[in-house]
C-alpha cells in the first residue's frame, strides 16, 4: 500500500512539474522576446522627476496599460524611478539603469525627458507628458524625430485658459506668473500667456520658483500687485501646490492654470487635457516601438481633447459666478494631497 501512494505521489509531481513546463513555454507569445530555450522578460523603465497628482496618474496609467497590452509581470519587468524633485540625479539614475539591461525608457515630463536624450543614445526612449518636445530639443522635427527619442506631448491650450480666465473673472488688469525658469516646459507656455496678454491688454508679473521649497516667498513677492495668478503644467509648481492654493485663497486671488490636478488642488480653472487618454496613448507607443517601429521616424503624438475644469470650492470662496451651462465644464472640489 505504501508503495502504491508512493507511485501515485511521484505522478503527481511529474504531472505537476509538466504543467509548469508547459505554461511557461506558452509565455514566449506576446510581447515577450524569444531568446531559444529561455525566455527573457522585456524591460521597461519609467522615469519620473518628483510627485504629484498629475504625474502620479500618468504613470499609473502607462502601468496598468501596458499591463492590459500584454505587458504582464510573467513577460515584462517595469522598472519605477523617481529623482524625488533632484533633477541632478537623473544622469545617475540613468547610468545605473543602463547597466540594467533596460530594452525602453519611458521619462514622464520634461526634465526627465531632457536627461534621457543625454543620458540614452543606443535604447529607445517614448518620454510622455512633455509640453513641447521641440523647444526642449528632444526632436529634429514632430513628424520626423530622426533620433532614438519621440513620445506624447501634452501641449496644453494656454490661450484657451486665459480666454476662460477673463471670462470668469472679467475684472483682471495684472495677472502673476509663477513658475519655474528652468523647465524648458513652462518657459515654452509663458512666452505663449504673455503674447495672450500682450494682444490682450492685460499686464503681468513674474515670480520665479526655482525649487518647491520656494514656492512661498516667490508668491508673497507678488501677490499684492497682482489680480490672479496663471502657472502652466510647471512640475515644480504643481508639487506645492495646496500651499501656493492656500496663499491665493487667503488673498483672495483666484489661480488658472494648466492641469486638472492643480485644479483639484485648489486652483480655480483650466482647459487642459485628460491625462488618462495619454498615458493610454503613451503605452501604445512603447508596444509598437518595442514590436520594430524606429523611434526616428515615428511622429510625436498630441492629446487634443482639451476640456474646462473648475474647482467649485474654490469659485464659492472668491463669490465667482460660473458659466449658466454646467454641460460645458467638469466641476471638481478640493482635494489635498500634501
Ligand atoms: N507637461 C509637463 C512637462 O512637460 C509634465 C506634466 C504633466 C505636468 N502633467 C502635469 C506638470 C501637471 C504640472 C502639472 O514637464
Amino acid at each position: 500500500m505504501k508503495k502504491f501512494a508512493r507511485i501515485i505521489g511521484a505522478l503527481v509531481v511529474f504531472s505537476l512539474v509538466f504543467t509548469l513546463f508547459a505554461c511557461s513555454k506558452q509565455n514566449v507569445d506576446g510581447p515577450t522576446k524569444d531568446t531559444g530555450a529561455e525566455t527573457k522578460k522585456v524591460k521597461i523603465a519609467v522615469i519620473q522627476p518628483l510627485e504629484h497628482l498629475s504625474l502620479n496618474e500618468i504613470r499609473d496609467t502607462i502601468v496598468a496599460e501596458l499591463k492590459a497590452l500584454g505587458y504582464t509581470e510573467d513577460k515584462a519587468e517595469i522598472v519605477l524611478k523617481n529623482a524625488n524633485g533632484q533633477m541632478s540625479l537623473l544622469p545617475s539614475i540613468y547610468t545605473s539603469l543602463a547597466t540594467e539591461n533596460i530594452d525602453i525608457y519611458v521619462p514622464i515630463a520634461t526634465p526627465t525627458a531632457q536627461a534621457a536624450k543625454s543620458a540614452i543614445t543606443d535604447k529607445p526612449v517614448v518620454f510622455s507628458a512633455v509640453s513641447d518636445p521641440l523647444s526642449a530639443g528632444l526632436v529634429d522635427a514632430i513628424n520626423a524625430p530622426g533620433g532614438n527619442i519621440t513620445g506624447v506631448s501634452d501641449s496644453i491650450p494656454v490661450d484657451k485658459t486665459l480666454e476662460f480666465a477673463k471670462q470668469l473673472v472679467p475684472s483682471i488688469k495684472t495677472i502673476g506668473f509663477v513658475y519655474n525658469v528652468g523647465e524648458a516646459n513652462s518657459v515654452s507656455n509663458i512666452e505663449k500667456a504673455k503674447k495672450y496678454c500682450d494682444e490682450n491688454g492685460i499686464a503681468y508679473k513674474e515670480a520665479n520658483v526655482a525649487a518647491t521649497a520656494d514656492l512661498q516667498q516667490a508668491v508673497a513677492s507678488i501677490i499684492n500687485s497682482v489680480d490672479a495668478f496663471y502657472t502652466p503644467d510647471d512640475n515644480t509648481v504643481a508639487s506645492g501646490m495646496n500651499t501656493y492654493a492656500q496663499l491665493a485663497l487667503d488673498a483672495k486671488k483666484p489661480i488658472f492654470c494648466g492641469a486638472d490636478s492643480m485644479v483639484k488642488e485648489g486652483g480655480l480653472a483650466t482647459v487642459g487635457i485628460n491625462y488618462v487618454t495619454l498615458g493610454k496613448l503613451t503605452a501604445k507607443m512603447v508596444d509598437k516601438i518595442l514590436k520594430g517601429a524606429k523611434p526616428a521616424e515615428t511622429a510625436v503624438e498630441y492629446v487634443t481633447d482639451y476640456a474646462k475644469v473648475i474647482n467649485t470650492d474654490v469659485s464659492k470662496a472668491l463669490n465667482i459666478t460660473l458659466p449658466a451651462n454646467a454641460e460645458e465644464f467638469i466641476a471638481v472640489t478640493r482635494e489635498n494631497s500634501n
